[in-house]
């Protein structure tokens, strides 16, 4: 199942390789702060215990695995462009591939749900690649998509927070990330004839009660932030003691989280429930 190097993101060697040793701190943080507002979102699906599911860049893996969890008689397949950080063995319903998904393609019609999270905004040709995921669902699948949505960096308090925030949404804007897609999300299931589009936000927080999701993003992209000129090594010395103040709390993004079903009777032309990689 490896495919060639993908080139189409900076996952590969870029700003968010997984070679650097802080990406695995910085997917655990991602997962801690977010993973009980995606569950509670895939809990209003009717998920059965047969169902397919693909989770698309995968990360380390914590959907996927409860996802397997909830679907004991049907499969997860979980992929992402950079496996190091998923474990085959949590699961015997559970299939990692190892693929970058914008050269990936699986049988049309094939999974009764398909979530991705903090993945789209990094790809290009993000729009097409919504259309070929829907074209993966069987009839009255779900494809459920959640991205981030940065907040104007110079609306922040925090004089700092904002002078961070311009490199950090400059740094992601410089490798090809928009930020901002999320808010097309679910005008983009419905043109691709999902129904019964849904859609919720999660507003992000830095400080105050939240000790850990932005320090270890900060960190991980640091080098590139003061790479590009617009922060300083004091300025990161500054953010570590600004997060010590109880005093100290924003909202640098939200995430847009959206989804659809695709309705159970529009499967012209999809073939069987094997969802072989073509
Ligand atoms: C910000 S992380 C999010 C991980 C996980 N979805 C989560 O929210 O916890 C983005 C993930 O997408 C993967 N990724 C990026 N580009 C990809 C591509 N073209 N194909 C497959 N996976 C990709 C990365 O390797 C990384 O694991």
């Amino acid at each position: 199942m490896t495919q060639p190097p993908a080139v189409t993101s900076p996952y590969n060697t870029g700003m968010l390789s997984n070679d650097a040793p802080r990406e695995r701190g910085r997917l655990e943080s991602i997962q801690r702060s977010v993973d009980t507002f995606t569950t509670n979102i895939l809990e209003s699906l009717p998920i059965q215990a047969n169902w397919n599911c693909l989770e698309l860049g995968a990360g380390a893996g914590s959907i996927a695995y409860w996802l397997a969890t909830r679907c004991p008689d049907g499969r997860v397949v979980a992929v992402d462009v950079d496996t190091r950080h998923l474990d085959a063995g949590r699961a015997t319903n559970l299939e990692i591939h190892e693929a970058d998904i914008t050269r990936q393609d699986y049988t049309p019609g094939t999974f009764d749900l398909i979530h991705a999270r903090y993945l789209f905004c990094h790809l290009p040709d993000r729009d097409e690649m919504v259309a070929r995921a829907a074209g993966w669902l069987s009839p009255g699948g779900w494809l459920f998509i959640e991205e981030p949505y940065d907040l104007p960096a110079a609306t922040s308090p925090f004089p700092l927070i904002q002078r961070i925030l311009t490199a950090y949404q400059h740094t992601y804007r410089r490798n090809g990330a928009d930020m901002t897609w999320a808010r097309r999300l679910p005008a983009l299931l419905a043109r691709n004839a999902l129904t019964e589009v849904a859609f919720d936000g999660n507003l992000g927080r830095m400080g105050g009660l939240e000790k850990d999701r932005w320090r270890p993003l900060i960190d991980r992209a640091a080098p590139d932030l003061l790479a590009s000129g617009l922060i300083t090594d004091a300025d990161l010395t500054e953010f570590t003691e600004l997060l010590k103040d109880p005093a100290f709390i924003d909202i640098p993004q939200m995430t847009i989280s959206a989804w659809g079903r695709r309705p159970s009777d529009t499967l012209a032309s999809s073939t069987s429930a094997d969802s072989t990689c073509k």
